[in-house]
Parts: structure tokens; sequence; C-alpha cells
């Protein structure tokens, strides 16, 4: 009989933590909405002690969010476990999940501990954790380079002390199946008391061997696997969720195990996801690609057409993909649009579908064809729902050849035109410039990359900023036939973004302070 691996999503923690890949508060809730739609069974929704916004968003997550078992991270200390606690204890089902490195290299050069310290640290973890929540989750990290013996003696502290589920990491992925998956079966075997813990993997990408090792430990005996949409994470990466779940869906013959996720939700999902960070998934990535697909080869169309089986092992529909060419033209309306969105898995509400309609109706007047790729990068600029939101009326650049570019822009706020102009070296410079000046926020740009979305001479110039605004980061993407144009609105939404959350911050600052003087 088929047995159920659990799904454990990271993708706000591991995921969140990898450089480009932060979210705010707002971005972080979109996602955790989409992961609790794509039916994890639990969510990883951060580490509260790392900072406020960390704290802020677990709690918000464990106050909205019903489905999934919903798990925050702490050190093995006092400190972090309370923290841990304070965000989550709102969760419907909540799960504290404390690590401990026990590694000889990182006892050695990072803790600066003995062996027997270290235990003595993962029972009262778990112990602390315990008397908070029944669910509790250990981590001996960089298990996979732990001494065996060791290790054993790590995981049978934490299960005395009331552990419930017992996760393995691969955390500098460094194990190769065979090792992975015989560190599971000995655990399984030599731990007493292992017929009450889940065990669970958590391999890391460095070797491209994480979903393989995924894999690897289920064999061994895990039943829970830990992963990202698109495999963000630490380096090179988490195992790649979507990955993991169609792997055990497709070759569930050779493997006899499975998930409830819903896989129809995980093109949805990957989109979002690359929507909300502005890291994008290379072409030719597994499962959710914009080439996984697609079939150039006139032997392989040949193939397809006759029969899709046989060069295609799962159909795109399965993951949510629709086919890729859209009937909507210039005349249909905002009915079909939104239902057409709805397919894609775009929950719009009905500011954001005015909005798209719009940018939808300027492209369709200027491109004969839409494509499914055409309305996600629509999306991007109409999906903006923060509450103050600066919008582009007017954008003109004039550049000459001797050098120097002057751009005129005038933006909309509640209704008030602000206008101005900058000059500037390049024409991208002089619409940032001017911006800044409208916005009152200057920002540098931290990345800047252009490519095209859509087939050859319909491509849409598709540009994605990341800039820094008073030492924080935000992302953001917009697409336009002009890449100029592309570019001023991509800085625009960035800059709306950063307005957005320093306001927020600040915000909270003073909250915090007020509530210091009454205490
Ligand atoms: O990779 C790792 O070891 C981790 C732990 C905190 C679980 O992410
Ligand atoms: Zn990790």
């Amino acid at each position: 009989m088929a047995e159920k691996v659990f799904i454990f999503d990271t993708t706000l923690r591991d995921g969140e933590q990898s450089p480009g890949c932060s979210m705010n508060l707002d971005e972080k809730l979109q996602m955790a909405r989409q992961l609790e739609r794509l039916n994890v069974d639990i969510l990883e929704a951060g580490f509260p002690v790392a900072s406020q916004g960390d704290f802020e968003a677990v709690k918000a997550v464990a106050a909205e969010i019903r489905g999934p078992i919903i798990a925050g991270l702490a050190r093995a200390n006092q400190l972090d476990i309370d923290r841990a606690w304070g965000a989550l204890k709102e969760a419907a089902r909540p799960r504290i999940h404390t690590f401990l490195a026990t590694s000889d290299i990182h006892l050695q050069y990072k803790l600066h501990k003995t062996r027997e310290e270290i235990l003595k640290m993962i029972s009262g973890a778990v112990g602390q954790a315990k008397s908070f929540c029944d669910d509790v989750e250990f981590s001996p990290e960089d298990a996979g380079r732990t001494d065996r013996s060791y290790l054993i003696e790590c995981c049978h502290a934490a299960v005395e002390a009331g552990a419930t589920v017992l996760n393995l990491p691969d955390t500098v992925g460094y194990c190769m199946e065979p090792e992975y998956e015989q560190m599971f079966a000995e655990v399984k075997a030599r731990v007493p008391g292992m017929d009450k813990v889940v065990l669970s993997t958590h391999p890391h990408d460095d070797l491209g061997m994480a979903v393989a090792n995924t894999l690897a430990g289920i064999r061994g005996g895990a039943r829970q696997v830990e992963c990202t949409i698109n495999g963000i994470g630490e380096r090179a990466g988490n195992a790649a969720l979507e990955e993991i779940v169609m792997a055990l869906y497709v070759r569930r013959d050779f493997m006899p195990f499975y998930t409830e996720l819903h896989p129809a939700e995980l093109f949805a999902s990957s989109q979002l996801l690359t929507r909300l960070t502005g890291v994008a998934v290379q072409r030719n990535k597994a499962i959710v690609g914009r080439n996984a697909f697609a079939h150039e080869a006139g032997i392989h169309q040949d193939g397809v057409l006759k029969r899709s089986i046989t060069y295609e092992i799962m159909t795109p529909q399965t993951i949510g993909m629709t086919s890729n060419e859209i009937v909507l033209g210039k005349h249909s309306g905002r009915h079909a649009l939104a239902k057409r969105y709805e397919e894609l898995g775009y929950q719009l509400t009905k500011p954001e579908i005015e909005r798209v309609y719009q940018l939808f109706s300027q492209l369709a007047d200027r491109k004969k064809n839409i494509y499914d790729e055409d309305l996600i990068a629509i999306v991007d600029e109409g999906f903006q729902n923060l509450p103050e939101m600066y919008t582009l009326k007017l954008f003109q650049i004039v550049s000459s050849s001797d050098g120097g570019s002057t751009a005129t822009i005038e933006l909309e706020l509640e209704g008030e035109a602000f206008r101005d102009s900058a000059t500037a070296e390049g024409p991208c410079d002089a619409a940032f410039r001017v911006i800044d000046r409208i916005i009152g926020i200057p920002g540098v740009i931290a990345d800047f990359s252009v490519h095209t979305v859509g087939p050859g001479a319909e491509g849409v110039a598709e540009v994605t900023i990341r800039a820094r605004f008073r030492g924080h980061e935000f992302t953001a993407k917009a697409t336009s036939h002009n890449v100029v144009e592309a570019a001023a609105r991509a800085y625009l939404s960035a800059a709306n973004k950063a307005a957005y959350e320093l306001k927020r911050r600040q915000a909270s600052a003073e909250e915090a302070s007020e509530s210091v003087q009454t205490n």
C-alpha cells in the first residue's frame, strides 16, 4: 500500500534567506495563501528571532493560515524558542522547529562546544519547546557530515525530550544518495522510540543532488520532505518542491508513495514566487520552466501532435500550465480576462482586474496574439495592491547621440499629478532620477536584467530591477514594448514598495516607542 509523504514547505524561511529572495509581510502572506491552496502539509513561515519583520510575518501567517501546520524556526536557546512561540501561539496547529549543529566541524569551528555540551543543549531546547507545544521538530544541523554514532546519540536525546519530528539536514549539500539513504535507515533502526517519530529530509543542492537525495531519504524511511518552490534557498538552494512532488506522482509505479499536494497549483505557485521576488527560474527548469513542455525539434513536434505520450511524461495541464496561446483579443472583456487569470492560478480582486485589464487593452492594441506569458508578465503591474501607489501617467525620453538623455515623467498619487524632468547620461538613469525626485526616496540599482517574453518580434521586454532604498532592497518587474519604459515602470514599482515598507516600519517603530513610554 502506498504511504503518504508529508510536504514541509520552507520557501518562506530557508528560501527567503537566499540573496534576492526577501519578501515583505504582505508578500509573505500572499505566498502563504498560495501554499495553502497548494495544500502543503507544513508551512515554515520564518525565523521569528531573526528580526522584528520575521516575527511579525510568522505571527501574521499563524493567525491567518488555518490549513497547514505552521512552523517557526529557533536555535536551541531560550530566547529563540520564546520568540518562536510568541509568533506561533495563535496558529491552529503550531510547530516549533529547533536546530543545533552536531558535526565536529561545526562544534569545533563555529560553536566551540564539546559533544556533551551539545547533547545537554538539545535536551534543554526540545524540552522547553515541548512545554509550549506538542509538535516539536529537531534538526541536527550538518547531520550529513556528523559522526554517525554521535548523530544517533543526538537524535536519541531529542526523542527522549519529546521531539515528534527528526529532520536530518544535508546542510552543505555534500551527501551522495546511498549515504543519505543509509543515514535515515540507521537512525530509524538505532534510535529508540522511532515508531512515534516522523523522519524528515532537508538536503541542499550544492552538488545538484537535493531532489535525488530527498527521494533517497524517503527510501531510507523519511515520511516528511523539506523543500521550497523553485528550489530557492541558501547558496545553490533547497530541494525543489515541484520536482519532488511530480517525481513521486509520475513514478508512483516505482516508488509506492503519494502526497496530498494539488499539482494543478504548482505552476501558479512558481509564477507567484517569481513575481514576488523578481527571481526567475531558468527556462529549462524541470516542471515549471518556460521550456519544460516546449517541443522545438520537428520530430518531437510531430510525435507530440500524434500522441503526447511520445515525448511528454506528464501534461502541462497537470501542473496547471494551460495551453500557451490565448484566444483573447482586444475586444475581450474583463470577465473573460479574469476567467483566464483564474485558469492560470491567479485570484484577482476587482481593483486588480481593473488595473490588469487596462494594461491588457494597451498590449492588445499593439500585439495581435496575446500569450499566457504576456498575461503573467503584465499581471506584475496589475497586481500591486499597496495602499498608496504612484502610477505612471506620462513618460517621455529625449536622447541625443552626443550623450545625455532627458526624461520627463508624470506620476499620479490619489488623483494628484506630479510632473518633473531630469537629465542623466542614459535614458534609464534619467527616468530613475525623476522618479526619485517625485517620490523622495532615492534608490541605488543593485541588479538590472532584461529579457523578452513572447515569441520573436511579438515579444515584449521584461525588465527586473533590484534597488536599494535607505539600506533596504526591493525587487520589481515590468514589461513594455519599450525597454526604457519597462525599466521606468519596474523602478517605480520598486520605489512604491520601498515607500510603503519604510512607512510601515516607521509606524511600527513609533507604536513600539509609544508602548514603551506608556508601560
Ligand atoms: O540546512 C539546514 O541545516 C537548515 C536547518 C536550520 C534545518 O536549514
Ligand atoms: Zn537548510
